[in-house]
């Protein structure tokens, strides 16, 4: 399932109560985790677990690509993507490292493990190129809030960015820049 059709957490700017956060310890991910990450995919966005676990297993290991998991105590709460994307010939979005994925197992969400993966990633980038790109369906309010209050600043919006297309709206294109 494409990232622009993400069944998106409710969104909810100023919750009622508040979780603690969680420290959660974040690492590359191996082959061995392909198919927890695999069942959390499904979880989350349906599909099948070898589709996924088939999906995930390209990603790991891949060139100019990184997975991070994140876990608590052990249990992997939730992972995402880092990919090296041409300029598409197509949309004409920009090359660079884009971030993707990013997936928190519902029982473990608004505890900053989403934020987490984030920065992780952002410094990840930051080590290799000055900016760091990632596009977000319109409607995933919740996932546009995460990434703008980490830096991210929008581009531009359109209906099809890096060939995926947002159902029913458009995409918002964001870039954050290494600070100097
Ligand atoms: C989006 C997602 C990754 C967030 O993960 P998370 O671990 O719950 O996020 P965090 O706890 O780190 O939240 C960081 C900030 O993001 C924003 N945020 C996260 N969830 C939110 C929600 N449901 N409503 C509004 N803002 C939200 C808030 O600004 C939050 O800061 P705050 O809790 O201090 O207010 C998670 O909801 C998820 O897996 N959703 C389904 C998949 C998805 O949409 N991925 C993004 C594709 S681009």
């Amino acid at each position: 399932m494409p990232d622009a059709e993400v069944p998106y957490a409710a969104y909810q700017p100023a919750p009622v109560s508040h979780l603690p956060p969680v420290v959660a310890e974040l690492s590359e991910a191996s082959a061995g985790d392909i198919d927890q990450l695999a069942a959390l995919q499904t979880e989350v966005r349906g599909g099948g677990v070898a589709q996924w676990a088939e999906r995930i297993g390209r990603a790991v290991g891949a060139e100019r690509s990184v997975v991070v998991v994140a876990r608590v105590d052990g249990e992997i709460t939730g992972y995402a993507n880092v990919t090296f994307l041409p300029e598409h010939p197509g949309d004409g979005a920009p090359d660079g490292y884009y971030l993707s994925g990013v997936t928190v197992s519902p029982r473990w969400r608004r505890q900053g493990v989403g934020r987490a993966l984030t920065r992780w990633r952002m410094a990840w980038v930051w080590a290799r190129d000055p900016s760091v790109w990632c596009f977000v369906s319109a409607r995933n309010r919740a996932s546009l809030d995460l990434h703008t209050a980490l830096g991210f600043v929008e581009v531009r919006r359109a209906p099809v960015l890096q060939g995926v297309s947002f159902e029913g709206g458009s995409g918002a294109l964001l870039r954050a820049q290494r600070p100097i």
